[in-house]
This record gives structure tokens, C-alpha cells and sequence, in this order.
């Protein structure tokens, strides 16, 4: 049967997934970000016995939105990144879009997409552990596992999928720094899996409510977004850092809590004070798996469900969406 929807569009960001290192056993020291996301798309074909049952009736476009190592990701390659998304999904004969990305940073331009794109279609975003020219490079068989995600993975929802495994964006965290099934969803589990071009859902995944969307429309100029922070809890956590920031002009504090999201008295004055300059705090937990549970002990609002670094991105959206001055 030939598919309602005829394209899956591919667009590159760079990344392991187009890196290259300086011979095919070097696995680990490389040059992320070097081959174009037509070449990536090609190596889909070279891995098996043509492309899987399921793509079929597809058409594949690619388009180089950027070409960046993940860890220097910024607002303005985001919002490109997800004007470009809206601009395919928009059109009538475009099913899905899929998205190869680096590792490092995946899971916060995943939530990003995720607050910003409403559109009732599938976003798909994959990413590799090893350079393209790496031997056993995973980079070809996540794109094709990517694909043929995006060709089922009907309505709305930005997805990733690495090493087989499906997760959701809300979940899903980088954990290892250098395995090949270097992701997780803590207590969530995975969405499903790919295997051998099937893709199996798990009854036991809960659905995710979509996220509060905010128009990418509405967004002001990403050069004027607020500067955020992450702070962490520790042993002897002080405060100086908190002052420093203030006084530097940070505009949001995200404290990644002990625990149940819990502060040492003397970081916890530090945020009151920065909360009285008019610094916007929010709460997460440092822990990567489960849920902040909100208490009277909290006097900072709480981001239950999402890590540091998303609520992070939620934090952002909040203030350029709501302005406070
Ligand atoms: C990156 O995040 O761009 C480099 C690391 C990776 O993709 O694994």
C-alpha cells in the first residue's frame, strides 16, 4: 500500500553520528560534526539488503540545519532547528521528520522540540557513540532504526532512538559516557525497541501527556533568552557561587537538590537572595531517576519529572513566554 505520507525528512546537526576520527580502530578521540547528513543518509542503504519493509512508499530529503559538536549547542540553533521541523511537518506529503543529533546534549534539544513544536506528527532523533569511520560504527544502523521509527511512529511526539532502544524525549537521559546504549529513561523504561526493522512498543509504557506547547512564533529572538544556570547540593554547598551569579546578572537558577531536591541552609539563603533580586529558582532533583515529591519543605517551585538540565530548557521557555520585567 503506498504510504498516505511520502517523505521522512532528515536533517543533520552533526555530531558523533557525523564524525570522523583519524583511522577506523580510533573509537574515542575523533572530530565530531565533519560528514554531511547526505552521506550519513546514504551509509542507511549500505547495511542491510536495501531499506526496511516498512519504508516502503517513503521518499527521503535531507537538510543540514547545523554542523556542531552537541556540547555547543545554543538557542539560536535551536530555534532554526525547530523552525525548520515546523516548515517540513507543515507540508502535506511530509510524514515525519528525523533528526541526527550529538550525543551530549540530545535529550535537552529533544525536550526543547518537544515544548515548541505542536504539530501532530512524529520527530525522531538519533545520534551515534562512534565516528562514522569508526569499524563498527552504530551511527548507520541508529538512522535506519530511526526511519523506520518515524514511519510508524504515528502522531504527535519527538522520540529518540539509540542502540535499538526508543525513548521518549520527557525521559530520556544520556547515563554513560562512552557504551553504546548510553541512554535511559529511569523509571519510565523504554518506549519500545527496534529490532531487525520491527519496532515494538511496550505495553507497559505509560503514555506522556504532551508537554505545555508554547508557539516557537511567540518566541522572542534567541539572543535575548535569559541566562539560566544549573547549581548543584553538596557537601558544604555555599552560596558564594549564587552571589557571584547574581551579580553577574543571571537571570534563573536551576538547583539540582539532594535527594528529594533538598538545599544546604546555606545555599538555601543564597537562592533566597537571589530570589528577592528577582532571580526566577526552580527545584529538581540531582538524583537521575524519579520524580521530585513536593513538600512543605519546598520553598522554591519544584519541576517535578524533568532532570536539571530540562528543567533548565522549561525555566527558559517559562520567562521568554512570561516575561517578569
Ligand atoms: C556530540 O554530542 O556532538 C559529541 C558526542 C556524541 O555525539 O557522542
Amino acid at each position: 500500500m503506498q504510504a498516505k505520507n511520502q517523505k521522512i525528512v532528515v536533517l543533520g546537526t552533526g555530531g558523533t553520528i557525523a564524525g570522523e576520527s583519524s583511522s577506523a580502530s580510533e573509537g574515542l578521540s575523533y572530530k565530531a560534526a565533519q560528514r554531511g547528513i547526505d552521506v550519513l543518509l546514504q551509509s542507511v542503504a549500505e547495511i542491510g539488503q536495501g531499506l526496511p519493509e516498512a519504508l516502503s512508499g517513503y521518499q527521503f530529503e535531507s537538510e543540514q540545519v547545523a554542523q556542531l559538536d552537541s556540547k555547543d549547542m545554543d538557542f539560536a540553533t535551536w530555534y532554526h532547528l525547530a523552525q525548520r521541523c515546523e516548515a517540513w511537518l507543515s507540508q502535506d506529503d511530509v510524514a515525519a521528520v528525523v533528526i541526527t543529533h550529538g550525543t551530549d546534549t540530545l535529550e535537552e534539544t529533544a525536550y526543547f522540540l518537544s515544548r515548541v513544536i505542536a504539530n501532530e506528527k512524529p520527530i525522531v532523533l538519533t545520534c551515534a557513540m562512534r565516528p562514522a569511520n569508526f569499524k563498527d560504527a552504530d551511527g548507520p544502523q541508529n538512522l535506519r532504526d530511526a526511519l523506520t521509527l518515524a514511519s510508524v511512529a504515528k502522531g504527535a511526539g519527538v522520540w529518540m532512538v539509540a542502540a535499538g532502544e526508543i525513548h521518549h524525549s520527557q525521559h530520556v537521559q544520556k547515563v554513560h559516557p562512552t557504551r553504546l546504549n548510553a541512554f535511559d529513561s529511569g523509571e519510565a523504561g523504554l518506549a519500545g525497541t527496534v529490532i531487525q526493522d520491527q519496532v515494538t512498543w511496550r505495553s507497559e509504557f505509560a503514555p506522556v501527556a504532551q508537554p505545555n506547547k508554547i508557539k516557537l512564533s511567540h518566541l522572542p529572538d534567541p539572543a535575548s533568552w535569559p541566562w539560566v544556570e544549573v547549581i548543584m547540593n553538596h557537601v558544604q554547598a555555599s552560596s558564594k557561587l549564587v552571589d557571584l551569579l547574581i551579580n553577574a546578572g543571571v537571570r534563573g537558577i536551576v538547583l539540582a537538590g539532594t535527594g528529594n531536591g533538598s538545599v544546604s541552609t546555606d545555599l538555601k539563603e543564597g537562592l533566597l537572595r537571589a530570589q528577592d533580586a528577582g532571580v526566577q529558582i526552580r527545584v529538581a532533583s540531582r538524583c537521575n531517576q524519579g520524580p521530585v515529591i513536593v513538600t512543605a519543605s519546598h520553598i522554591f517551585p519544584v519541576l517535578s519529572g524533568l532532570s536539571p538540565v530540562k528543567s533548565r530548557v522549561a525555566l527558559i521557555l517559562d520567562m521568554v513566554s512570561k516575561p517578569t520585567d
